[in-house]
Formats: C-alpha cells, sequence, structure tokens
C-alpha cells in the first residue's frame, strides 16, 4: 500500500478511500460511485477492526469473505486496489501493544457510544491508521453510521489532517430498512418488522417540521412508533444537536439536529437516522 502512496504521490494522481469491514452491499457501492467522483485512484481498505467491538459483541461473527468481495468490486469496477491487511499488521503485538489512541470522550459517551464503551475510540484510532497510510485526499463514510461520521469528521478537524471526510446519504430497501451488513442475520419475522426504525426517525423529521418543538415530545413519540413493533428491543431513540451529538431541549428554528435510534432484534443491533433543520414558522 505504501509502494501504491509512493507512485500516486510522484505522478499527482487523486487518491479517495473508502474504509469498510467487508461484507460489501449496495450501502459500500454508493461511497465507492461517489469515491470515484472525488479521485482517479479508489482504495477500498476491508479489515474488521476488533478494537472497536466490545466484550460480547459480533466480532467472531462479523461476515468475512474477502473472495465475495472482490467479486463485488470486480463487478462493480472503478476500485484500483483493495487493502486487506492482516490483523497483525494494523495492531504488532496485538490491542495491548497499542499505547496511543485516538478518543473524543465527548462525542464518545453520546448515542451509540454510551452504550458501546470503547467502540469509537477503537474506530478513530483505526481510521487514523487508515489515513495515515493510505494518504488519501478525500476519504467517504455513510451516513447511517451518523455518530462515527461526525467524529471522524471532528477527527480530521481538531487534528488538522489533510483529508477531506466525505458522507453519504444512507441507501435502503424498498420498504425503508437501511442497508446494513447485519440485515442479513434478522429471521423473517425480524425482517418484516425491521422497517420500523426508518417510520421512526421519518416520524421524527414530519413531527419537526410541522412546528414540534420539544426533543422530548419527539422523542417519545419515536419510542412508541417502535414499541409498536413486538420483536424490538428499544435501546434509546434520541434528538441532539447534529453537530455536537449533545442533548437539546428545545428544538430552535434554523438548528440541525439529529434523530437517531438503535434497537436490538435478539442479538443483532440496528440503527438509524435522519438529519432535520428545524424550520421557521410564519
Ligand atoms: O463503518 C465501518 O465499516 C467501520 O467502522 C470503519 C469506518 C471501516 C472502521 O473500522
Amino acid at each position: 500500500m505504501r509502494a501504491r502512496v509512493d507512485e500516486l504521490r510522484a505522478t499527482g494522481r487523486s487518491h479517495a478511500l473508502v474504509p469498510t469491514m467487508g461484507a460489501l452491499h449496495a450501502g459500500h457501492c454508493a461511497l465507492i460511485r461517489r469515491a470515484r467522483r472525488e479521485a482517479g485512484h479508489v482504495t477500498v481498505s476491508v479489515f474488521v477492526n476488533p478494537t472497536q467491538f466490545g466484550p460480547g459483541e459480533d466480532y467472531l461473527r462479523y461476515p468475512r469473505d474477502l473472495d465475495a468481495d472482490r467479486q463485488l468490486l470486480e463487478g462493480l469496477g472503478g476500485v484500483n486496489v483493495i487493502f486487506a491487511p492482516d490483523v497483525n499488521e494494523l495492531y504488532p503485538g496485538g490491542r495491548e501493544a497499542q499505547r496511543v489512541w485516538v478518543d473524543s470522550p465527548g462525542m464518545s459517551a453520546a448515542l451509540c457510544g454510551r452504550h458501546r464503551p470503547g467502540h469509537f475510540r477503537g474506530v478513530l484510532t483505526v481510521v487514523a491508521k487508515l489515513l495515515a497510510i493510505c494518504e488519501p485526499q478525500s476519504a467517504v463514510f455513510g451516513l447511517k453510521d451518523i455518530q462515527q461520521y461526525c467524529m471522524i469528521r471532528r477527527m480530521a478537524q481538531d487534528l488538522a489532517l489533510p483529508t477531506r471526510i466525505i458522507g453519504i446519504e444512507t441507501v435502503r430497501e424498498q420498504d425503508g430498512l437501511a442497508i446494513s451488513s447485519r440485515n442479513t442475520f434478522l429471521t423473517e419475522d425480524q425482517r418484516a418488522q425491521a422497517p420500523a426504525l426508518s417510520r421512526a426517525v421519518w416520524l421524527a423529521r414530519e413531527l419537526i417540521e410541522s412546528g414540534e418543538r420539544s426533543a422530548a415530545a419527539v422523542e417519545e413519540a419515536m419510542e412508541q412508533a417502535l414499541i409498536k413493533a413486538p420483536l424490538v428491543e428499544l435501546q434509546y431513540a434520541e434528538v441532539v444537536g447534529a453537530e455536537t451529538l449533545e442533548p437539546v431541549a428545545g428544538l430552535e428554528p434554523g438548528e440541525k439536529v439529529l434523530a437517531a435510534v438503535a434497537v436490538f432484534f435478539d442479538r443483532i443491533r440496528l440503527i438509524d437516522n435522519e438529519i432535520v433543520q428545524v424550520p421557521h414558522v410564519c
């Protein structure tokens, strides 16, 4: 990868990175198409990052099939390099040998981070490593993982990294379910109820756009929409500031807020979100 980066620098060819954990799907294809528009050379990294999984999470069960990913990328076209390092290359000596981590304790305490201690520290650290290795001018991430996107963008800003962080709209199934590698684990009944997530965040948009100004009322409405689906186990339904991820009490006109939800179907955790601009009511 470093040799390729040297070549790119020598020829002045622009470089975009799409970091992934494999199990590629239509959502990743949208990121890659955008990367293609950004740069003459596209790298897709495939690395299931152990440090972003907590104890009891699905690190070992996470789907891994590099041949299938390679085939999908060949079919899609436009990807110059698949960078799939071994875990010992990114973490020589293992997790214990890692002495320096990247984190934002404040932002990590919000939304998913509150329920997944250490997750965003793992994400920021591995993304910092991938950016340092690949030296891309731009890197593309999905807005489904909105907290991840906000924190990576903030990392790039606060650490003066030279990479432009680009976010791409969530790609959805026809019934609204946000596409995710974890959807493949859902049973038929769970899959039938999974659109409850998108319905909940769209309801939040509708309420805010039609004049609701209490974050608590919007959260309550999202919760009610979610628990209507009997197989849903609610983790959170929150409205926070879209930049800071901090709680908002009243919704101020002109402000951008994030309506975000996380639920479990048994052990399968799904998330969704909408960014909404609070309108000025005439
Ligand atoms: O979104 C993902 O797939 C991962 O969190 C990322 C950004 C590739 C870091 O491991």
